[in-house]
């Protein structure tokens, strides 16, 4: 079966956040261990560097339509890791700077859907399944539909982050398609035009990261005004949880850690004086050290730690704060180390070996998110036998399960409502069971059992295209 991706994002070549890595891992995933032939279609930003670059070939230019107009695309391709990768080019929409932020992005992107459709009108590769990921690739899956490029194409759309939606003036549609109007209220949504919405209204199955998120997008807390729509296609709703790729975060071969290991405690407190001593730290193998490794926005917490920030560092603990994002967490955060020098340091960079060597030194993972489609910074701290403390919310809730000290059944600890003194009382809590010898060896002994790999959600996405697919293709 062949399975198209289409996504604005993909590891290695360029990444913003979580959903670089999903594009960049899922795809090989479903290729090994269900035989799927799935290809990835991305923009080629200015961002992707020569180095991949030099390893593309060539494969056509066509015009691109849009609205009245018409743009000529290239598209190259290269294969790595087994799994083939096309980039489509244009001057004017992606040798800019960066990757999203421009005044432009949605004719940006909705130029880019436009030009996949072309594309596979142009490759001798047929997807069974389009399979769009985020607002970026919606318009997608509503051209598919409504342009029908290869005959019986099913699609699919995967929702990353309900919170971005693509939302342009309703005015843009002659801008930017040459259909009959009554595909507008296919794409509308309060009055504006919507590429995710268009997306949830025409794909054949809707996606998301998590069950939980799966349920919380049905209600107006989380649904960022589209519940209406997934109420009513709640039957093609499904929630799968994402993976992390197990071979490259491996704290036994990762290259960027000083001392590699495989679960010992001793190994982790070598790599913990490591990185005090990097960071300006105390430097003491005994101290409990939180972590906190994030985007600095307002999805993953940082309010709530911002208010109880002074009263936890009263505690005999250090912490660590590593990302970049807000002004206001920056500056905040960046303030606060000043006036803890030894208890914590904030980094406001965004630095992969730096964060691999905090997964590797820490005792604990703090991400409190207020909402959190799946969630891969938890997986990848399980995977480094790092303790996550989560706030109970959409893939969050459904990887993290609180430790009970009468069972001992349990992987991190988790608070319910988003409320600063909440966290306070569990932050409190895990160093009481820190110090608790007992009960610490046997909530690590459940850590060490657990892994997130792809593979049973590699199943079930093989699964849903099955269920799609027309039995003759
Ligand atoms: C987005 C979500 C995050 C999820 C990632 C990959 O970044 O915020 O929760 O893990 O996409 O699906």
């Amino acid at each position: 079966k062949n399975i198209l991706f289409v996504a604005s994002e993909c590891t290695p070549f360029v990444k913003t956040g979580g959903l670089a890595d999903v594009i960049g891992s899922l795809p090989q995933a479903l290729k090994q261990n269900e035989g799927m032939e799935v290809r990835v279609i991305l923009p080629l930003y200015d961002e992707i560097s020569e180095e991949w670059r030099g390893q593309m070939k060539y494969l056509a230019t066509f015009d691109v339509p849009l609205g009245w107009r018409k743009q000529e695309a290239s598209i190259y391709a290269l294969e790595y890791n087994q799994v083939v990768y096309y980039f489509i080019s244009n001057e004017y929409y992606f040798t800019r700077k960066g990757v999203y932020g421009y005044y432009d992005d949605g004719e940006r992107f909705v130029f880019f859907c436009q030009a996949v459709i072309e594309a596979i009108a142009q490759l001798d590769y047929k997807p069974d399944v389009l399979h769009a990921h985020d607002w970026q690739a919606g318009m997608a899956v509503a051209l598919a539909k409504i342009m029908n490029p290869v005959e019986d194409m099913k699609t699919v759309i995967t929702i990353h982050n309900i919170k971005y939606q693509g939302i342009m003036p309703l005015g843009t549609f002659d801008d930017f398609f040459q259909l009959p109007v009554e595909h507008i209220s296919g794409m509308e949504w309060n009055g504006m035009l919507n590429c995710l919405k268009s997306a949830l209204f025409h794909a054949d199955k809707i996606t998301t990261v998590s069950p939980s998120y799966a349920e919380e997008i049905k209600d107006p807390y989380y649904s960022e005004s589209l519940h209406p729509l997934l109420i009513e296609r709640s039957d093609d709703l499904v929630g799968v949880l994402n993976g992390i790729d197990t071979k490259d975060y491996n704290p036994l071969t990762d290259p960027s850690l000083p001392v590699n290991y495989r679960s010992s405690r001793a190994s982790k407190k070598a790599n913990k004086m490591e990185i005090q001593e990097k960071v300006g730290l105390p430097i003491d193998g005994e101290k409990p050290l939180y972590i906190i490794i994030t985007r600095l926005v307002e999805q993953k917490g940082l309010h709530l730690v911002q208010h109880i920030l002074d009263e936890f560092l009263q505690e005999d603990v250090q912490m660590v704060i590593l990302g970049t994002g807000d002004e206001e967490f920056e500056r905040y955060f960046a303030d606060a180390a000043h006036r803890y020098p030894d208890k914590l340091a904030t980094l406001l960079t965004f630095d992969e070996g730096l964060a691999r060597q905090l997964y590797a030194s820490a005792d604990f993972f703090v991400m409190p998110s207020k909402f959190e489609p799946c969630g891969l910074a938890q997986l990848i701290a399980l995977q480094y036998k790092t303790v996550p403390i989560v706030r109970e919310t959409g893939g969050l809730k459904d990887t993290v399960f609180p430790y009970n000290e009468i069972t001992s059944d349990g992987n991190g600890f988790s608070f319910a409502n988003y409320n600063a003194h909440d966290l306070l009382t569990v932050l409190r809590y895990t160093l009481k069971i820190y110090h608790d010898r007992q009960q610490w060896m046997l909530l690590l002994k459940n850590i060490n059992k657990g892994q997130f790999s792809w593979k049973d959600s590699a199943r079930e996405y093989a699964n849903m295209y099955e269920q799609i697919i027309p039995i003759y293709a």
